[in-house]
């Protein structure tokens, strides 16, 4: 049985959280809309109609969360800044009860032990600035840009730890491409340029915060699969290459100083080449302290030339009977070692850091208790899988578990529980999981 002393004694070990996700107080204290505010008032996008209103009232139940997870015998808390809170416009006017509550965010970590990591963009962003076109327009960068700077000016001297973007990836294919996430655009002229404005948002918030805050340990997180070819066809293989692209590839490249990956994907290749100047590219490059990989399970990709642009298919976990979650993804740890693998081969990635890792099941509360021992079991074979990683020499410094507590888990609504910690979403009671109760043991050992 591995023990987390194993990892070493400085080792950071958290649990990961998001503001639209738990704070609620939606439309208090100055706030303004997000896009999932907006988009989850637009019928049928949330399943059961859930709405991020209310979530887990974070925003007022803050000092017992914060409190639980010392209690758990994590070091790092992590939690993100809503923009709206901040900044209801998106830009302009300053909400002076938003910078009070993460201050007092803020000081209920350090005064409880915790180190605070924040991340800035966790998919929230202000419904005024979707009005202008969202990711997709050009004003984006400069409106992100000085609400990074103001809360690196504001939180700076006390917090030193911040991750600019969560998974670029996910709110741009989900957001802008698809359509099923929050603001529920579509089409790949879309898409691609919200993926190049996020490109240069992590690169330009990664600067700010350099020249803003003395001795930042500065990163950013990445939705990190494996993928594997469903067979070892030359088309499977091709089409696999396509997802990882993707997937893996079109952020973390141009933040190393490689531009966008360069494939002999036509589509790319043609969007790689527009911004391929030498000044986007440094534009896009930023030295960062850490790389915060995400990772859940892995993908295996077939070639399907019924499906547009990338003529690639999941075959799911389900259909091949392997494994999975309430979500329907793969537990596969073995795969998270060889995605660890796979990101540190770049040879300009300093170090990093698992910042979101877990598992969706549906937990039942009986008597007071809830005995999810799947969940407990997913994490210790991904516990092992990176612990074999790190054992090879790889500097990975932390990892934090997805999530402190059962919360909005975006178009899914309150249906996929992830938490440590359960939660009654009518009377806001949080009860700790068995798997909660394993974490404290394990942080002990
Ligand atoms: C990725 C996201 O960062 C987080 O917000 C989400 O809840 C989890 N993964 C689980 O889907």
């Amino acid at each position: 049985m591995i023990k987390a002393s194993d990892f070493g004694h400085d080792f950071s070990w958290g649990v990961a959280t998001a503001a639209a996700q738990i704070e609620g107080a939606a439309d208090l204290y100055g706030k303004g809309p997000s896009i999932w505010d907006t988009y989850a008032n637009r019928s049928g996008k949330i399943k059961k109609g859930h709405h991020p209103t209310i979530a887990c009232d974070f925003y007022h139940k803050y000092k017992e969360d914060i409190a639980l997870v010392r209690l758990l015998g994590f070091s790092v808390f992590r939690f993100s800044i809503s923009w709206p809170r901040i900044m209801p416009y998106g830009e302009g006017m300053v909400n002076e009860e938003g910078i009070r509550f993460y201050h007092q965010v803020i000081d209920e970590c350090l005064e409880n032990g915790l180190v605070p990591y924040i991340t800035l963009y966790h998919w929230d962003l202000p419904e005024a600035l979707e009005a202008e076109g969202g990711w997709t327009a050009f004003g984006i960068n400069s409106a992100f840009n000085a609400f990074v700077s103001i809360c690196a000016k504001t939180y700076g001297d006390k917090v030193k730890n911040w991750i600019v973007l969560n998974e670029p990836f996910g709110f741009t294919s989900l957001g802008y491409m698809l359509g099923i996430h929050a603001p529920g655009n579509t089409g790949l002229t879309n898409f691609f340029s919200a993926v190049h404005h996020a490109a240069i948002a992590q690169a330009d918030g990664g600067r700010i915060l350099r020249a803003e805050v003395s001795q930042a340990n500065i990163g950013t997180s990445y939705s990190c699969s494996e993928i594997i070819p469903y067979t070892q066809s030359e088309s499977d293989l091709l089409a696999a290459q396509r997802v990882d692209c993707l997937m893996n590839r079109l952020f973390i490249e141009p933040a190393l100083g490689m531009g966008y990956p360069g494939t002999d994907w036509e589509v790319m290749e043609k969007f790689s080449i527009q911004h391929s100047t030498w000044r986007h590219t440094e534009r896009l490059t930023f030295d960062f302290d850490f790389i915060g990989i995400q990772n859940y399970f892995p993908l295996t990709i077939k070639y399907n030339a019924f499906i547009p642009v990338i003529q690639a298919w999941e075959v799911k976990a389900k259909n091949r009977k392997v494994p999975h979650t309430t979500m329907g993804w793969e537990i596969n740890g073995k795969s998270f070692y060889n995605v660890i693998k796979q990101f540190a081969a770049y040879p300009k990635i300093k170090s990093l850091m698992i910042t979101e890792n877990g598992a969706a099941y549906h937990d039942k509360l009986t008597e007071g208790k809830v005995h999810d021992k799947e969940r407990i079991a997913y994490f210790q074979e991904y516990l092992a899988a990176l612990l074999k990683a790190k054992n090879e020499g790889l500097n990975i410094t932390g990892y934090m578990a997805w999530t402190l507590m059962d919360n909005f888990e975006w178009a899914e609504g309150f249906n996929a529980r992830f938490g440590l910690v359960h939660n009654d979403f009518k009377t806001q009671k949080r009860t700790i999981k068995d798997s909660g109760y394993w974490w404290q043991e394990f942080l002990n050992s």
